[in-house]
């Protein structure tokens, strides 16, 4: 299988904290708030897994998806180090396409993972993901936002490709512009009920968005 993270994944986590002054991280739990104790979650990409190790540490039934086993080497360091985790995290090191518990679990979360696709192939992974939310459930998106307008829009494009620029030359990830994260949620049969923004200096540079299975 392949393992776009092998040589760049070790300095995913605290770049991408440092680089966003921790917005990043904040962007990844947001709406974990939503989901109760024995609930499923599905975290597709899950990489260092902030949000899957916080959610197991509410009791809530974890399931981790990434395709590089270097990922998920991170992601199961930092759970060995947890003593309070009181849900369960099963780790699949696998394609998320070859997940196919359709319709089980009461939420799906996709941080920083849609960015990975091409624009040709990114709405067929968001409908895939929230084929995998029960109805009534939460598809949730955390992303770099779609640009404003004028010097707000333009300082969102550079802040994405610097990072895309990076990534797109050292992993498997697309060089694309930023998409419409909020319209794909929609697409996929979802109502948004929440967004989240997290600015610097009052500029939204992350958002995490909320949508509901229909
Ligand atoms: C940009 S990283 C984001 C990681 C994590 N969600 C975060 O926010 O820190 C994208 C992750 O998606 C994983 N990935 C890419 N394509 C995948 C696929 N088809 N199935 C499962 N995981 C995939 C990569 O290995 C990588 O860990």
């Amino acid at each position: 299988m392949k393992d776009g993270y092998k040589w760049v994944g070790f300095q995913y986590e605290v770049t991408g904290n440092i680089y966003s002054l921790g917005r990043i991280p904040k962007c990844k739990t947001a709406m974990l708030k939503h989901l109760k104790p024995g609930e499923k979650l599905l975290v597709a990409g899950a990489g260092h897994g902030t949000e899957a190790i916080q959610a197991a540490r509410m009791g809530v039934h974890v399931t981790a998806v990434d395709l590089s086993a270097t990922m998920l080497k991170h992601l199961n360091a930092r759970l060995d180090k947890c003593m309070d985790v009181q849900g369960d995290m099963t780790c699949i090191n696998d394609d998320i396409f070859n997940i196919q518990d359709l319709g089980k679990f009461d939420m799906v979360i996709a941080n920083f993972f849609l960015n990975v696709f091409p624009e040709k192939r990114v709405d067929e992974v968001a409908n895939h993901l929230a084929d995998l939310v029960k109805p009534g459930g939460y598809f949730v998106v955390g992303e770099f936002v779609f640009p404003q307008k004028g010097i707000a829009g333009l300082i969102q494009k550079i802040n994405w490709y610097l990072a895309i620029l990076f990534y797109s030359a050292t992993t498997e990830a697309a060089l694309h512009p930023v998409h419409d994260y909020a319209g794909l949620v929609r697409q996929s049969g979802c109502e948004i009920l929440d967004i989240e923004y997290f600015k610097i200096l009052g500029l939204k540079l992350y958002w995490s968005i909320l949508g509901k299975k229909k």
